[in-house]
């Protein structure tokens, strides 16, 4: 049985002095959560976290990687650099990423490799925009993206790793995918996963959902079969949101 993982996703949001708060108030709310709990925060925050979260079960995540080890890369972190301050988890490849900073299926690949290659635990993003599902390319999008970003990780590795699930259009927009689209979608993921790797590989992977997933709708998603848990922006961001999306189950 795969356990389930609800992740938080900040964004750029939150100074220090914020973050501590909302995770001063989150430690006593979710310490009986079923499922793994992340917190993925802005580098500027790492400490304040892992200093607010002690003892908690609480893990910290950050928001990019860079795939080199170091060198002359302005603006980057390595995954050793991550690891020392703490970090667990990592989002890779999330849509503002390819939207914005040029991401794309090669440099996922490539930072998800860097990624679990010094220990971290890679949340990797996939799904398609508002008209490759109109014209019916969700499916061949998601199976093409996934693919990509495990590209040369052991059988091993993606077994331990995340992927979200996160229809573009879904995202910020309080849309969300219905429980339906989001199973069958995260459905076709696990199955390239098996034509792949085999389905021992693909049933142990976690697959999450994403996109205005909020306390509302996350017992709905959350009873589908395929869906692993929620990778959450906007209601991350406040304590009671988030603790009543963890605890989606109670
Ligand atoms: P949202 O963001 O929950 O605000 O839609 C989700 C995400 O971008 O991971």
């Amino acid at each position: 049985m795969r356990k389930p993982i609800i992740a938080g996703n900040w964004k750029m949001n939150k100074t220090p002095e914020e973050a501590r708060e909302l995770v001063a108030a989150l430690v006593p709310a979710v310490k009986d959560a079923d499922c793994d709990v992340v917190v993925c925060v802005p580098a500027t925050d790492f400490a304040a976290v892992k200093e607010a979260a002690q003892g908690s079960n609480i893990h910290l995540g950050a928001q990019n990687v860079h795939f080199a080890r170091s060198g002359a890369y302005t603006g980057e972190l390595s995954a050793d650099m991550l690891k020392a301050c703490g970090v667990e988890y990592v989002v890779i490849g999330h849509s503002e990423r390819r939207q914005y900073f040029g991401e794309t299926d090669k440099t996922v690949n490539l930072r998800v490799r860097a990624a679990v290659e010094a220990g971290l635990i890679p949340i990797i993003c996939v799904g398609e925009l508002k008209d490759e599902r109109e014209s019916g390319y969700t499916d061949t999008i998601v199976e093409y993206q996934t693919l990509m970003a495990l590209h040369g990780l052991t059988d091993e590795q993606i077994k331990n790793a995340v992927i979200a699930y996160e229809p573009v259009w879904a995202i910020g927009t309080g849309l969300t995918a219905t429980d339906e689209q989001a199973n069958e979608t995260i459905g076709v993921i696990r199955k390239a996963v098996a034509r792949k790797y085999g389905q021992e590989v693909a049933d142990a992977v976690r697959v999450q959902y994403g996109g205005s997933m909020n306390p509302k709708n996350v017992k709905g998603l959350m009873a589908q079969p395929e869906i692993d848990g929620g990778l959450i922006g906007g209601a991350s961001l406040k304590a009671p949101d988030f603790t009543q999306v963890v605890l989606y189950n109670k």
